[in-house]
């Protein structure tokens, strides 16, 4: 680390090796010698350590702006909406998006997740033609919640509506599958847990939050400044940016107690992996019952799994801290037929 007096400098790159292998030691370090520093990678970004930054500027959405985009490096082409978009502006795309995410939506959505325990998405090629028939023909689902909705008295065009949908199906599945992924690696190292998990559903709902705290599948996220201002004792400056760490935040010994420990039962939990402030993610309670389905489902039918040679972490976790492949070995069950996505037969001769 070098330093100037408001501008201590570090090397650090959120999509290294390095920065894979082990970020907890990199945020250690930094906490105890400059909790927000710049870093030379990706054309030059401050870099924040401590929850308390994280959250003041993410709350601070006028100083904090998500318009430039909310990656680092910056990434070119479709503008992404809401992700992309600062209050006041936002506010109309969230309170058109919330209701179709809110707890009484997903609930029954439930149903639908329990018989299908793993499906894919393909948006790319049949989503124009699906905005066109749902335009034409509105059916109760989000896509044609996101058609008919008003904001600010018009309609979204197709190209707000496919930046929607990228953004909540780009945020929704890689980060879930994430989160799952490495709740089935710690349970493959404490099988201890997995009983307990299957029966008591107060124990899931403290075991998800921390999974969500420890492996923060989403790392962070970036801001550019409008207007020069002081963060963690350093001086930024009108249009630098700013990597808000939640893996940080949420390893924060002034906030958590033992904080790179998996602590199962802890509570309170205010980690920041769905981040803070008005961008906060749309899709939490949505996140939260998948997690939860899935880790029943596996639990109830591969009770004994365990993870087989072969697992694959992603080598760059900036993006998503999450894994390509984690083959696993289980005493197969009784099949119980769940049907295709999209099909409504249940298929009894499956086996
Ligand atoms: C474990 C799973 C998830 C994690 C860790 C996660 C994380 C996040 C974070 C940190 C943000 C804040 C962005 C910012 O401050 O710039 C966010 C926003 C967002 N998330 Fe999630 N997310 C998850 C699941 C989902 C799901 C399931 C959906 C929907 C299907 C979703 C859709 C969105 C959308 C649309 C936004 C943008 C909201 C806005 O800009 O106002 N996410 N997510």
């Amino acid at each position: 680390m070098s330093r100037s007096p408001d501008k201590p400098v570090i090397e650090f790159d959120h999509l290294s090796a390095r920065y894979a292998a082990d970020p907890l030691s990199v945020y250690r370090e930094m906490r105890s010698r400059c909790p927000v520093a710049w870093t030379d990678a990706h054309d030059g970004f401050w870099v924040t350590s401590t929850y308390a930054d994280v959250f003041a500027a993410s709350r601070d959405d006028h100083t904090f702006s998500s318009r430039n985009g909310v990656v680092i490096p910056s990434e070119s082409g479709l503008h992404l909406l809401p992700i992309e978009v600062d209050p006041p502006e936002l506010r109309a795309y969230r309170r058109a998006m919330n209701p179709a995410f809110n707890p009484r939506a997903v609930a029954k959505l439930v149903p639908e997740f329990e018989r299908l325990a793993a499906w894919c998405i393909d948006i790319s090629a049949a989503l124009r033609s699906e905005i066109a028939e749902r335009r034409l023909r509105p059916r109760d689902d989000f896509l044609s919640t996101l058609v008919q909705i008003d904001i600010e008295g018009r309609r979204l065009t197709d190209d707000e509506v496919t930046s929607i949908l990228i953004t909540t199906l780009g945020g929704g599945i890689d980060t879930t599958t994430a989160l799952i992924a490495n709740a089935l690696v710690y349970l493959h190292h404490h099988p201890e847990h997995r009983g307990r998990l299957a029966r008591d559903e107060s124990f899931v709902t403290s075991f998800c939050e921390e999974m969500l705290r420890y492996y923060s599948p989403v790392q962070g996220f970036a801001r550019t400044v409008t207007t020069d201002t002081d963060l963690g004792g350093c001086a930024l400056r009108r249009g630098d940016r700013v990597f808000l760490s939640w893996a940080a935040a949420n390893h924060d010994p002034l906030v958590f107690d033992r904080p790179e420990e998996i602590i199962p039962e802890r509570f309170p939990n205010r980690h920041t992996s769905f981040g803070v402030g008005a961008h906060r993610c749309v899709g939490s309670t949505l996140a939260r019952a998948e997690f939860g389905v899935v880790l029943r489902e596996v639990l109830l039918r591969m009770p004994d799994y365990s993870l087989a040679d072969g697992g694959v972490r992603y080598s760059n976790i900036g993006t998503a801290n999450g894994w390509h492949r984690l083959p696993a070995r289980f005493t197969p069950g009784r099949r119980v037929g769940a049907p295709a996505p999209g099909s409504i037969a249940h298929s009894e001769d499956a086996e």
